[in-house]
């Protein structure tokens, strides 16, 4: 971690390049809209807006890439009104991403099989991905994703390729992931200890940081101070 830069009123670390890669599981929009006696809907709205300032403020701290987990395989389970409200609040973000994605230099990629969502969104997403891949920041957006799901996905993509023996190179690049490095550091909010199906493959070496906050409280601060225990840690990847 090297110097403070300042960012409006806020003064933002500035990361090196031992964490080139955030990825956050967005966990407690339910809990939180139920403490302010809301539906568990309106909790995914306002984790909306929290997930758009925590992008921009990795960004700020020179994280060249964030990923989050938006959508699980699994969560399709929820009941159909909150399925239905994510989805909407996933297209309404749709609309708006590409302009986002210009004003802060994002790439944007989608981690997950496109071909359950309608038409319409399937075809923006895959739009959005083309009209950023220029861009210097990466954001993936993990919808409809699930870590063992991206494996199988992997490994057919490799025997449909006719291959008989497969390295774990191979796999890494058949996953959605193929186009960035894993993660430095994954945080969970929401006071869960699991990974719940996330990244499974790449978040071998991943420090993990596991917080209270409820993910619309996400803050600058917590934030920041996920970086400066990730700085604490001693990462020796199978070393000594
Ligand atoms: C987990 O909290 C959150 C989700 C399953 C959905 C996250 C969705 C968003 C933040 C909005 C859409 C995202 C984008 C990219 C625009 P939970 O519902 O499991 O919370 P709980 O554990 O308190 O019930």
């Amino acid at each position: 971690m090297g110097s403070v830069k300042k960012q409006g009123d806020y003064m933002a670390i500035q990361v090196d390049e031992r964490l080139q890669h955030i990825a956050f599981i967005m966990d407690g929009n339910g809990r939180w809209a139920k403490k302010h006696g809301m539906p568990r809907e309106y909790g995914h709205s306002v984790g909306a807006s929290t997930f758009e300032k925590v992008v921009r403020y990795c960004g700020d701290v020179g994280i060249k890439t964030v990923t989050v987990y938006a959508f699980s395989t699994e969560n399709w389970k929820r009941p159909e009104v909150e399925v239905k409200a994510i989805m909407l609040i996933f297209g309404e973000y749709l609309k708006k991403a590409a302009k986002k994605a210009d004003e802060y230099g994002l790439r944007v990629v989608f981690l997950g099989d496109k071909r359950v969502f309608p038409e319409n969104i399937a075809k923006d997403m895959t739009a959005l991905e083309i009209a950023t891949a220029k861009h210097p920041l990466t954001l993936n957006i993990a919808i409809n994703y699930g870590g063992r799901d991206e494996i199988v996905h992997a490994v057919n993509t490799l025997i449909g390729m006719g291959k008989t023996s497969i390295t774990e190179d191979d796999i890494s690049a058949h996953l959605y992931t193929a186009h960035c490095p894993p993660p430095d550091l994954i945080v969970r909010t929401g006071a869960e200890k699991r990974l719940s199906n996330f990244l499974l493959w790449q978040s071998a070496y991943a420090e993990l940081y596991f917080c209270d906050t409820l993910w619309p409280d996400m803050s600058e601060a917590e934030i920041d101070a996920a970086i400066e225990d990730f700085y604490k840690r001693k990462r020796r990847f199978g070393g000594v």
